[in-house]
């Protein structure tokens, strides 16, 4: 049986603090500068880096194929992946958000449409709060999206609200509070508990000895 863990990477914004964080612990999760290889070793050896999109993260990590991953709470609740959840990570703070054009306001009796990366997490938000939208998905750049017309209104992530701002849009409700997790197969969890308890622990303490 391979013995050293596997852990997923996200790719994007949260890669390099997740790498930062890992260093901090002493562990050197990084790729050779212009690397395209996927997978890759920590310099102890310890652990087996994957990199992957981060929406990848909870799916490889829920069926086994991944150990653990480092991943945002927000992709986590999206994706509904049945993982542990040992540790944040308190990095990639920001929130999940719904957003409108400047000026307008939204009557949930009438038809919203609400574009979002995020279906399954809006649809969760509007249903408890006992309103009727419509969900239109996207990949990407949501903010233009009612400035084109596509949709009323936008449930996407706000960090420094420079996004929102440039593109006329404000801040009309708060859908939830989102940070990076480590996320970890239930099953690896036993099998390979003592590499995984040792990186838990040893993030634990970077992360919380300077609260
Ligand atoms: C995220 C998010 C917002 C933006 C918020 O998008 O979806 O668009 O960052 O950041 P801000 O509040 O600091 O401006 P990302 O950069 O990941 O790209 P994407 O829109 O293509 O998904």
């Amino acid at each position: 049986m391979r013995t050293t863990p596997r852990i997923g990477l996200p790719k994007g914004r949260l890669s390099d603090q997740a790498i930062g964080l890992l260093a901090r612990a002493g562990i050197r999760a990084e790729t050779e500068n212009g690397s395209r290889r996927l997978t890759f070793p920590d310099s102890s050896g310890r652990f087996e880096f994957v990199s992957l999109k981060p929406i990848d993260i909870p799916v490889y990590v829920g069926s086994g194929a991944l150990d653990a991953g480092i991943v945002g709470s927000d992709v986590v609740r999206e994706v509904g992946a049945d993982v542990l959840e040992p540790l944040d990570l308190r990095i990639g703070l920001c929130r999940m958000v719904l957003a409108a054009p400047a000026g307008r306001s939204l009557a949930f009796d009438d038809h919203v449409r609400i574009a979002t990366k995020y279906p399954r997490t809006a649809e969760r938000h509007f249903r408890s709060k006992q309103s009727h939208v419509e969900i239109v998905r996207l990949e990407g750049s949501v903010e233009i999206a009612p400035l084109l017309g596509l949709a009323d209104a936008i449930v996407d992530l706000v960090e420094t609200g420079q996004t929102l701002r440039e593109n006329g849009l404000v801040v009309l409700e708060d859908v939830e509070k989102v940070s990076a997790k480590l996320i970890v197969n239930r099953t690896a969890m036993k099998t390979r508990a003592a590499a995984l308890n040792s990186l838990i622990a040893e993030l634990d303490a970077v992360i919380y000895a300077n609260p």
